[in-house]
């Protein structure tokens, strides 16, 4: 089979195409022939050894896929070969085939094609994590969401509407403002012209932000957290500007409000039953059209590198897929 494979840590470009034996299911598992695999923004740090999850040599990037079941290991039940399934495996997905155990699988309904549910598990399934678990939104709140055309701002604008918020969101230009609009947000900030501040003060008519959901850090997080209102819940997602903040502990005092941390790949380890029902969700509301489970782009295999620059230079509106 074909497989995308980093030998050796380095940019997009060092990435290689190369032909290995396609892998045999073991007892509990099952091999999935991948129609589509999402690329994330960690995926260019991974490939880099700036990542905190850190594979053995040699490895596939891209952590999530969709395809159809190809063949059963020994003991499988309840799975069938041809099934359409989609899954979550923190890295190794960018090639034809890969060997999972059920329990990172769900089903794929007819409505959804394979890659649109390719991208869903990472930025959705840390958004609903993020909104309804850690920041605990009501509806009538407002949703400040920071890198807005990001595939993690999307699905925040996205599940941000679903749960009933206001939605200002806020990205570095007027075309992916526009995105940002087309997906449901309510108020748009362009923070590489405005002063994220002062927007936000106008917006909320003073009271400031219910719930920032942060997946940048870098320069706009102080800023960010001197808008949070009384009560008010920070989301720490990521740090895609390369910076991590260091955070003034008064900010906190005055403003009565909480910074929280999100992380979801521990939260899937350690709370596998909410994760699963979650997905469930995600799922339901992507073929209902509630979320659109939106892809910016789509490259074959061989591309891959040319996909993982696009994200690493700030160019993605959304997720971007690789088809094997
Ligand atoms: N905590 C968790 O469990 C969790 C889960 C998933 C992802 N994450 C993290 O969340 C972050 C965002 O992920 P994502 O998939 O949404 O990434 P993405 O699609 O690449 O979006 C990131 C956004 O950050 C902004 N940005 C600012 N400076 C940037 C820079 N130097 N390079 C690239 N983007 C920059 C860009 O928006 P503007 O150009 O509009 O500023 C971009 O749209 C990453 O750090 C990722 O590791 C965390």
């Amino acid at each position: 089979m074909k497989a995308v494979l980093c030998r050796a840590y380095g940019p997009p470009e060092s990435l290689e195409i190369a032909e290995i034996p396609t892998p045999e299911p073991g007892a509990g598992e099952v091999l999935v022939r991948v129609r589509a695999a999402a690329l994330n923004f960690f995926d260019t740090l991974i490939i880099e050894n700036r990542y905190q999850a850190k594979p053995d040599l040699p490895f596939s990037p891209a952590a999530e896929f969709a395809g159809e079941i190809a063949a059963l290991g020994e003991g499988v039940a309840g799975w069938s070969v041809g099934e359409r399934v989609s899954g979550y495996m923190g890295w190794g997905a960018a090639r034809e085939y890969v060997v999972t155990g059920t329990d990172r699988l769900v089903r794929v309904p007819d409505a959804l094609t394979d890659e649109q549910t390719a991208g869903l598990a990472v930025t959705y399934g840390t958004t609903i994590h993020a909104l309804v678990d850690r920041a605990e939104i009501k509806p009538g709140e407002t949703l400040v969401v920071l890198g807005a055309a990001g595939g993690t701002g999307i699905a925040a604008i996205e599940i941000g509407k679903a749960l009933g918020a206001t939605v200002i969101a806020c990205a570095s230009s007027p075309d992916k403002l526009a995105l940002a609009r087309e997906r449901g947000a309510d108020h748009l900030i362009d923070y590489s012209a405005e002063n994220l501040r002062e927007r936000l003060k106008e917006i909320t008519g003073g009271n400031g932000v219910d719930v920032l959901y942060d997946p940048v850090g870098g320069d706009l997080a102080e800023p960010a957290l001197r808008s949070m209102g009384w009560g008010g819940r920070y989301l720490v997602i990521g740090f895609a500007a390369g910076e991590i903040p260091k955070i003034p502990l008064n900010l906190l005092l005055l403003k009565g409000c909480d910074i929280r941390g999100v992380f979801w790949g521990a939260f899937c380890k350690r709370e596998p039953a909410r994760q699963a029902q979650q997905m469930g969700q995600l799922l339901e509301w992507a073929a209902s059209g509630v979320i659109s489970a939106h892809v910016d782009a789509t490259f074959p295999l061989e591309e891959t590198a040319t996909a993982l620059r696009l994200i690493a230079d700030r160019k993605a509106r959304g997720k971007i897929v690789i088809k094997p």
